[in-house]
This record gives C-alpha cells, structure tokens and sequence, in this order.
C-alpha cells in the first residue's frame, strides 16, 4: 500500500510536537489528519500558524478543531477514517501551570486520553504512541533515569496525569489488546517551540533586554533534545509497531525514553543563546520552585537497543536553528 493511503492520526497537531510529526509523515508521503482543540495555553496564533505551514506542505492533510475532553467528534473521525496509526500528542503540558490549576491536567490529560482509547476500542485496532514525560521520574536517587525506575512518586499534577496516561494506556492494551507504546519525551527544542520553555522565554527576554529569572540558582540541568531527533526516533517507533491480529499476545505496550542522553546544565544552555544571539541579558538568580526537578538525564539503552542510536544535533546547531525561525518569524532585523 502506497503511504498516501495509509492515514495517521496525529492529536495535539497545533501544538510544537504535533507539528513536527505531522510535517515529517506528511514529508514521508503519507495521509495525516490533525486534531486539535487550539486552547489559549500559549498563543493561538503560534497554534495556527503551525497549521497553516502544515496545509502549505502538501494536499493530504486535514485538520479538525476538535477537543478530545468530548467523544463525539472523536467517535465521527474513526467511523470517517480507517487509522493506520494513532500519535497522541495532544495535553496540557506544562509543570508550573499544574499545581495551580491541577483539574486541567486532569480533564485534558486524563478523560481526554480515556476518551480516545475508548473510542478506538468500539471501532477497530490500531497502534497507538502517546506522548509521556521525563517528569514522571520526580525525585529519583539516581542521576540516570531508566524506564525500569520507579515512577509511583510524581510530585506535582502534570506528572501525576502523564503517568495515569500510560496507566490508561496500559489497561486498554491489556484488555483490548491495542498496541501501545509509551515515549517519555525529555525537555524538547527546536524551531516553532513553545513560549513557556526556556529557550523561547529566555530568547525572548533576551531580544527585549528583559531581566532573566532563573530558578534553583542555575543549577538545573536536563537532557536537551532536538526537535528533529525526537522526530526521527518516534519515526523509527512508528515504523515498528503494528497490530498483529494472529498472535494478540505480539500486541505490547511498550516504554521508551526519548531524549538525548547528554544533559545540560541551564546556564550553559543560557549561555549558549546569549552567544548566539550576540546580546546579554540581567539574570535574577531565585530559589528553586516547589515541583521542579534538580535534573534529568535519559537513559537511551533501551531504545538504541531496541531500534538504533541516532546521532544527535548539538546544543549549539539546535539553539542556533531556533534563534534563526525566531528571528524569521518575528520579523526581527537585529544589527549587531
Ligand atoms: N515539549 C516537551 O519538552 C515535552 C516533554 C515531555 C512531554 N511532552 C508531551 O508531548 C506532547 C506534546 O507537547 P508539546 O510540547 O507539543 O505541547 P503543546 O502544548 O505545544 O501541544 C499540545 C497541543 O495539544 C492541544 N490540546 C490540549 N488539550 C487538548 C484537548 N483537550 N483536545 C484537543 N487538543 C488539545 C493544545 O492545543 C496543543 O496545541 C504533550 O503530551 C506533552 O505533555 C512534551
């Protein structure tokens, strides 16, 4: 079957991954229909811009406003389509934002993938990833986080509702014996990101000569991943799995990290965009915030094992690909 017919459901392809992912099937030739809800999280704008760029790529993509806390729409788009696959993107990210508004988490994370699984269960099997996060590690006493670690100590909402999604994720597999795999995605950048993580914050702050706050005294440290390597491995995951309808015991759920492998510390990373951008900016040092993590660091073992290692872009060349679509998108004739 040639991939044009071959249909992927992409949730969340407003949204800076979603994105990504949707150009790069559309890219590879196939079908792709993109579901968001547009939420005002982050600019609607940046939402939208994203999915124009998507429709100017190539004729085979749909988009649906669709809000996956209801089934309805959800429930239409699987009598209309035949999926060949299914990437679960779609949440409502964010650390900070979940301890003050915890039942967003809730609803968009939890009933919103509970909603999809459910509808997928009364139509037909198809595979499914769905989008999880290095955060559900909390507080570890070890540096390296492995998906054989323990993740039953969350400590704030966001990561209580990003570990239930792969509990979600696991009962229906077991039960309806729909592939699954789970990817624990670490601290994603790269062009068209998101304007509450530090490189589009602090790129920001940086252009209008704003004072910078860095939590913890700078002694953060996570496992930067490009935006492109994070694509090429899901790429690879997507490749793989499948439904096998003879052998249901063949139909896993799987945990995979995502990441890079080679964590960073902040400062460095602040450094980094400051060179690039050939402008410094004040720092205001500040205690760390109850629910962030001292660090993260992802151990890629499985996942090379299982698929392969892919090299990964360095810090320097992803920042600099950043500053250059922000700069582009923004309009920003800096003279140095
Ligand atoms: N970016 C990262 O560093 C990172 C790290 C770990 C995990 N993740 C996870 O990866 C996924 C994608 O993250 P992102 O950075 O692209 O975030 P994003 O906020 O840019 O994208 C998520 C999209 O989902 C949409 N959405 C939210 N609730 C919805 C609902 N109820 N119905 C339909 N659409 C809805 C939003 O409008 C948004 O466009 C999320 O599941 C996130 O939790 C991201």
């Amino acid at each position: 079957m040639k991939n044009k017919n071959k249909v992927i459901l992409v949730t969340g392809a407003a949204g800076f991954i979603g994105y990504h992912l949707c150009k790069k099937f559309l890219e590879k030739g196939f079908s792709v229909v993109g579901v968001d809800n547009l939420n005002s999280y982050y600019s609607k704008k940046l939402k939208k811009d994203r999915v124009k760029e998507l429709f100017k790529l190539k004729k085979n993509f749909k988009f649906y406003k669709i809000d996956l806390r209801y089934k309805i729409k959800l429930d239409k788009l699987l009598v209309k389509y035949k999926f060949h696959k299914i990437l679960h993107m779609a949440a409502q990210a964010g650390v900070r934002k979940s301890i003050k508004y915890p039942l967003t988490y809730v609803t968009n994370n939890v009933l919103a993938t509970t909603n999809l699984f459910e509808v997928v269960k009364n139509h037909y099997n198809v595979p499914i990833i769905i989008a999880s996060s290095s955060s559900i590690y909390g507080q570890q006493n070890k540096n390296l986080f492995s998906t054989n670690l323990k993740t039953d100590t969350p400590i704030q909402m966001y990561a209580v509702s990003k570990k239930s999604t792969e509990l979600i994720a696991h009962s229906y597999n077991f039960q309806y014996n729909i592939p699954v795999v789970a990817l624990r995605f670490f601290t994603v950048y790269g062009p068209w990101g998101r304007p509450d993580m530090a490189l589009f914050n602090f790129t920001k702050k940086i252009f209008k000569k704003e004072t910078i706050e860095v939590y913890n005294n700078g002694n953060h440290y996570r496992d930067f991943t490009y935006i492109d390597d994070i694509v090429r491995k899901v790429i690879l995951v997507c490749d793989k799995i499948k439904v096998n309808e003879k052998d249901k015991s063949k139909n896993k759920f799987l945990v995979y990290n995502i990441g890079n492998g080679k964590p960073h510390k902040l400062m460095k990373f602040l450094n980094l965009i400051e060179r690039e951008i050939n402008l410094k900016t004040k720092i205001k040092f500040l205690p760390s915030q109850t629910g962030d993590m001292l660090g993260t660091h992802a151990d890629m073992r499985k996942f090379n094992n299982d698929f392969r290692k892919i090299k990964n872009t360095p810090l320097k060349k992803g920042i600099k690909n950043f500053i250059n679509w922000f700069k582009k998108y923004y309009n920003l004739n800096v003279t140095r």
